[in-house]
């Protein structure tokens, strides 16, 4: 059982593995939140509150004269609420009939049953009636009848918590809900970092750890997305915390549209993490007896560092949120055109280049942009979905069968919901354009989102792509976007309701990501929005990977992967070898080097490999044997970060989950002459066992300066590859990349 409800002294208390989570009704019908962190058996963790009357720090009136020291303002609380005496950030601001904010929520009653609930119409964590139990938890405002029903879901076994609400307005009036976050967790001590993943367009998920300081902080998007610019995936850890220890905890939200995540630090130095839908463009109408259901956050604690935090952030991805045929099935190499040709190909070049990828052992051909409408260049023809037979040279179905005929699958680019101006589709529905109706819109890459909050706009886009998808062989689909939204409107809302635009709008994108998987079980879906502008748990949930980015160079991918990695499983992370100079950074990288990157995503290729030569076509064909070979290992095996990616040689490994075998990766950038040497520690062996160190021929070891780094004879214990560690050889020029794997011995019987 790991949901313990203590009506004696009004405790619930979450229980997994290795952590618990509690909280406590206390005689005010507060809902206070009493702990979170490694394992404590039945205890109230209520005295750990400590209350002093802090001065402008109000009582609620029940208090009398004598209480003072009882103020919302300073108590640890489950779901905080605006206008009511507490003045940290809040959970829950509603707009009440009569024009005022406040609310206050007390404790009604509490559920709790086995499995894990799910969320209507939204991603969510999933788990069978034997690995997961529910804890439903209502508070009720006694002046407005408003309800939040605290949804927790606990995954015992992994060390989860999910943590989702719903807002009931039981009242005879309607109410706005102006900000619903679905977290909100106290901490009454202890100085924290927060690590967040910034960045832009080719450049996502950069690592920044900062310290909480007084005040607020906060990331977020009111992009229409979860952007390139903050991911809805983020970190509080004590500051000493490293890779192998200190308390950590983590939140993945599952939602791919605007989202708030804010961290306060008190008068009091107590820390508030708050995470929601981004309050800035919403507002939701609830008309008495309606609900309003938030997304879900995914929450994690480590008490032993940051990997084993990633590990079961990675875990629970792969297993409780990706689904369908392509959870667990093997993914294709694949090969995609976009760098290839961008815009400008024929059928009868994409056929040359689909012959020679095939003989190399590619698996999967992927047709990108331009193949659809009148699209020569990015500015028109989005939202006309009909094969450009013209330029293909054939019709769709004869490309398919014709890429097919050479053993391999056939896989097509869409951005459904995006529209030119200049396109068929335009012309007849102008009002399917996000666009406010008066005003000239905002223009990003010559175009504009479809209305997509719309039932019939999602089903034109529904049968657009049924359409494509039945009439030609299609295995996959690269599902992009291209802009971030502005000018949100919707001709299809009263003015009363546009602050429901955004999060309609996902919901309706999730609706036909659902309905496309029901109908085209066999298809892969890849997310992609210019790269990594849309890669969330939420998205994950409708497509198990995502184009990581538009960055294709091998060594700016060292920094993206190496962020994406703190939330996201390999198996999530899009990631190809692609043509030198590199086209966004210039960079010459060797072959070897852009595969043992990409290895660690789902790996592909996206170059014209018809300009190949011989060596290099078959160096290819070695790597995609290799990457085959080490599918398990690197897509479901435990990922450890053994350097971060300050220095000069950034190294990471996966590992078997039974030790059985690992896999260690090396790539050199700033390399120095006479250089001092990088020293790593193994992960995730078994101390006792033997194993083998071999040094992998990547392809470009004919000239090796460092003939044979590891002997025949090294044979090390799991204990002395994991304490005194394992010097990588030394690179011998700027951008090499080692890989070094590590096999368990048998045990003589
Ligand atoms: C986006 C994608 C690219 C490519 C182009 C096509 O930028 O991220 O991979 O598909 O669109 O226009």
């Amino acid at each position: 059982m790991s949901i313990i409800w203590n009506k004696e002294n009004s405790t619930i208390t979450l229980q997994t593995k290795n952590t618990s989570y509690q909280m406590k009704a206390d005689s005010q019908g507060v809902l206070l939140h009493t702990y979170y962190g490694s394992r404590i058996e039945d205890t109230d963790m209520s005295y750990l509150i400590c209350s002093i009357d802090r001065g402008f720090s109000g009582n609620p009136y029940e208090m009398g004269k004598t209480r003072r020291q009882y103020s919302l303002d300073v108590l640890p609380q489950e779901y905080s609420c605006f206008g009511t005496g507490d003045y940290r950030a809040s959970a829950l601001r509603v707009r009440n009939a009569d024009g005022s904010q406040a609310s206050e929520l007390r404790f009604t009653s509490a559920d709790i049953r086995k499995g894990k609930y799910t969320l209507e119409g939204l991603p969510a964590v999933y788990a069978d009636k034997t690995e997961a139990e529910t804890l439903t938890v209502c508070l009720r405002d006694p002046y407005t009848g408003l309800e939040a029903e605290l949804q927790y879901g606990v995954l015992e076994e992994l060390d989860v918590i999910t943590r989702a609400v719903r807002i009931i307005n039981h009242g005879n009036a309607p109410v706005v809900i102006q900000k619903a976050a679905s977290v909100c967790l106290d901490w009454q001590f202890g100085a924290f970092d927060w690590l967040t993943f910034q960045g832009r367009h080719a450049m996502e998920r950069n690592l920044q750890r900062t310290a909480v300081g007084h005040g607020i902080q906060s990331v977020g998007s009111v992009r229409g997305t979860s952007s390139h610019q903050y991911n809805p995936f983020s970190i509080l850890c004590e500051k000493t915390a490293t890779e192998t220890s200190g308390g950590c905890y983590g939140f993945s939200y599952l939602y791919s549209c605007e989202f708030l995540m804010e961290v306060e630090k008190d008068q009091a130095g107590q820390t508030r993490f708050l995470c929601g839908i981004h309050p800035d463009d919403f507002a939701w109408t609830l008309e008495p007896g309606e609900s309003f259901q938030t997304p879900e956050v995914l929450m994690a604690y480590s008490g032993e560092g940051l990997g084993r935090l990633s590990r079961i952030m990675h875990q629970t991805i792969r297993e409780h949120i990706c689904r369908g045929e392509w959870q667990h099935k093997r993914r294709p190499v694949l090969i995609n055109n976009w760098e290839a040709t961008y815009f400008n190909f024929t059928g009868e070049k994409l056929i040359s280049i689909a012959k020679e990828a095939a003989s190399l052992g590619i698996e999967l051909f992927v047709m990108d942009d331009g193949w659809f409408g009148k699209r020569d260049d990015d500015n028109t023809g989005l939202g006309d979905w009909y094969p450009n037979e013209q330029k293909l040279g054939c019709t769709l179905q004869e490309l398919s069968e014709q890429v097919e005929a050479l053993g391999m699958k056939f896989g097509i680019w869409f951005e459904p919901e995006a529209i030119s101006e200049d396109s068929g589709l335009y012309r007849q529905h102008p009002e399917w354009a996000v666009q406010i109706p008066g005003r000239k819109p905002c223009l990003s890459r010559n175009q504009l989102m479809l209305d997509i909050s719309r039932t019939e706009v999602q089903d034109y886009i529904i049968a657009c792509m049924s359409r494509v998808l039945s009439e030609a062989s299609i295995s996959y689909v690269k599902w992009d976007l291209n802009r971030s939204m502005c000018d949100k409107f919707s001709s299809a809302l009263d003015a009363r309701h546009q602050g429901e635009f955004g999060h309609r709008f996902v919901l309706g994108l999730y609706r036909i990501l659902d309905t496309l998987a029901q109908r085209f079980p066999h298809v892969l879906f890849e997310g992609c929005s210019g790269g990594g502008g849309r890669f969330d748990a939420g998205m994950l949930y409708y497509t198990p990977q995502i184009w990581c980015s538009d960055n294709t160079d091998a060594i700016n991918r060292l920094d993206i992967q190496y962020g994406t990695s703190f939330g996201y499983p390999v198996s999530a992370v899009g990631s190809h070898v692609s043509a030198v100079p590199n086209h966004q950074t210039g960079r010459k990288t060797p072959l070897s080097t852009r595969a043992c990157v990409a290895m660690s995503g789902t790996f592909g290729y996206e170059l014209d490999i018809t300009d190949m030569n011989d060596m290099e076509k078959d160096e290819v064909r070695q790597q995609i044997k290799m990457f085959q070979s080490f599918y398990d290992l690197t897509q479901y095996g435990d990922y450890y970060r053994l350097t971060d990616n300050k220095g000069s040689c950034t190294v990471w490994e996966h590992a078997d989950p039974d030790g059985k075998e690992a896999l260690v990766n090396a790539v050199f950038h700033g390399i120095e002459a006479n250089p001092e040497p990088v020293h790593i520690h193994v992960q995730g062996l078994k101390e006792q066992e033997l194993y083998k160190i071999e040094l992998l021929d990547t392809g470009d070891f004919l000239e090796s300066r460092i003939d044979r780094w590891f002997r025949e004879s090294d044979i090390l214990s799991g204990a002395a590859l994991k304490y005194a560690g394992l010097t990588i050889p030394p690179a011998w020029r700027e951008y090499q990349a080692f890989q070094i794997y590590i096999k368990r011995l048998e045990r003589q019987k």
